[in-house]
């Protein structure tokens, strides 16, 4: 019998996968990660795809919100890693989406960890969370792009420093068919993530990573760490350099851009 408690979606579609074979649709949710984790188990499992047209508590990085207005893109991907290579993939994550958006006409960067970038602005991200269910353990990847949002419907503070695919390329977008060409970059992501290819997807990730060889300072729990972007470690932490070549890793942190 169906669970009136647990967010009903829409439709289920069957997908060619290998990995993503199932396509959950939504409305709106409160968010796509919460309604991934309540419906693990239970129509949620490896390999699950959620995605909503509207979010309306969609969350951030940081316990922040992720404004949700109709036209963005909201998803969130159901995996079963090991629980120490969640960091890693959150990172990784941000590879797809990148494609994604070049494809589309923007040439955007991943902002360490995986802000989404285009001409400074943000026009997406990632927040990637571990969650066990009785000893199975889970990762949702969550995802959200400003594909067709007007940015005049984000909070004003947001505003500043967001931009969107609606605003930056002339024509509209699907959502459709962005996702698609992402969920294709995903399926050769993760394949390429459990056979062990790790340090080669770390390179493609340096490679889209605007935070390397830039004057940073990086607001960390511990303080702030001032330098250059000087790499990424395996286990995906940012490497700032200082003036005097002293090397920090950073684990978890925001960055500013000193311009
Ligand atoms: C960030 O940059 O702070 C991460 C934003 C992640 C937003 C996405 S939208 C789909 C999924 N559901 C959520 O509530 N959050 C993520």
């Amino acid at each position: 019998m169906e669970d009136a408690s647990l967010p009903q979606p829409q439709s289920i579609e069957e997908r060619p996968g290998p990995i993503f074979r199932k396509l959950l649709r939504f409305d709106v949710v409160d968010s796509t990660s919460e309604a991934a984790k309540l419906l693990l188990g239970q129509g949620a499992d490896e390999g699950t795809i959620l995605v909503a047209k509207r979010q309306s508590a969609g969350k951030g990085r940081h316990g922040r919100a992720w404004a949700s207005p109709p036209g963005g893109l909201y998803v969130s991907l159901v995996l079963r890693p090991e629980p120490q290579q969640v960091a890693a993939l959150g990172l990784l994550a941000g590879i797809p989406v990148v494609k994604a958006l070049r494809h589309h006409g923007v040439f955007a960067g991943l902002k360490w960890p995986n802000d989404v970038v285009f001409m400074e602005k943000k026009i997406g991200g990632i927040l990637s969370e571990g969650v066990y269910r009785g000893d199975r353990f889970y990762a949702v990847v969550g995802i959200g792009v400003n594909t067709g949002v007007d940015l005049e419907r984000l909070p004003e503070d947001v505003r500043e420093r967001a931009t969107s695919l609606r605003r930056e390329v002339a024509g509209t977008v699907d959502n459709d068919d962005f996702l698609e060409y992402m969920m294709g970059h995903f399926e050769d992501l993760v394949s390429r993530f459990r056979m062990g290819t790790g340090d080669r997807l770390l390179k493609d990730y340096r490679g889209l990573c605007t935070t390397i060889g830039r004057e940073v300072v990086v607001t960390t729990p511990q303080g702030k760490v001032a330098g250059r972007g000087y790499d990424i470690t395996p286990l995906g932490a940012l490497v700032v350099m200082d003036r005097a070549g002293r090397k920090t890793e950073i684990v978890d942190g925001t960055v500013e851009d000193v311009a």
